[in-house]
């Protein structure tokens, strides 16, 4: 069976998961962060593309877990661009890299499984659940979150809107990509709002295509 998948990131009150740069803002709240931090560990895996590898170099990891108690660590990387320094490829916790099936790129101690001309997402859920993989935190970006929700394989949305704006009209948002709204889009059925500080948790379970 494909692997359960939760979408889950923090976007300023305006929209935006990150500002032009690209580079990281602080968005979450204390609250949220501890959160975030309760979530990954229910997940058997933790999943980011590798723009988001590039940009913010995470651990992806739950401090005070050891390696084998932490969530596997997946990369969607098709053309091999993940650095052999990044955090993502060290010794804390395993990590899974995915790359397109012509990349012959190899990282130390990684798990690599190539798939597709440019990524068949479709495969590679059934290979991550072939490897045991019951369930996946995807946490971005903009691109990565796109590609998820455009084949129609998430399961729930969780988005903390944090209380700033970060404007700028090429900042990224959680679900970026080409958009597909004119071939059918996404509705939601919006299902809790909690407060977390001074920000609010939005959690959602897709419903179908908007038209
Ligand atoms: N606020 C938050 O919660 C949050 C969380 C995470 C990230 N961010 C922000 O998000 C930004 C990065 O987002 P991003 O959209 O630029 O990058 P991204 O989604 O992390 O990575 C995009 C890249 O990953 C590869 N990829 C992802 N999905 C794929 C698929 N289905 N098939 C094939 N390749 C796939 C492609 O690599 P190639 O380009 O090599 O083809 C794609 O360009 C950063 O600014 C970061 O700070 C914010």
């Amino acid at each position: 069976m494909r692997p359960f998948i939760h979408v889950n990131c923090a976007m300023s009150a305006d929209g935006k998961i990150a500002g032009t740069d690209r580079r990281q803002v602080s968005i979450s709240s204390d609250e949220d962060k501890t959160r975030v931090k309760t979530l990954r560990k229910k997940y058997d895996s933790i999943l980011v593309g590798v723009g988001t590898v590039i940009a913010d170099d995470p651990h992806l990891t739950v401090k005070g877990l050891s390696y084998d108690e932490n969530p596997i660590r997946i990369v969607l990387d098709p053309n091999g661009r993940t650095p052999d320094n990044a955090l993502v490829v060290n010794s804390s916790a395993p990590t899974v890299i995915v790359t397109n099936k012509d990349c012959t790129r190899t990282w130390n101690d990684v798990n690599i499984i190539r798939s597709g001309k440019n990524i068949d997402l479709s495969d590679v859920l059934d290979r991550l659940a072939a490897q045991g993989i019951e369930s996946i935190l995807v946490e971005g970006g903009g691109e990565t979150i796109a590609s998820f929700f455009r084949e129609g394989f998430v399961d729930r949305y969780t988005v903390f809107v944090g209380s700033l704006i970060i404007g700028g009209r090429s900042a990224p948002t959680p679900v970026d990509g080409k958009g597909w709204v004119d071939t059918g889009g996404m509705r939601l059925s919006l299902k809790d709002v909690t407060m977390l500080g001074d920000g609010v948790l939005l959690t959602y379970v897709p419903t179908g295509p908007v038209q």
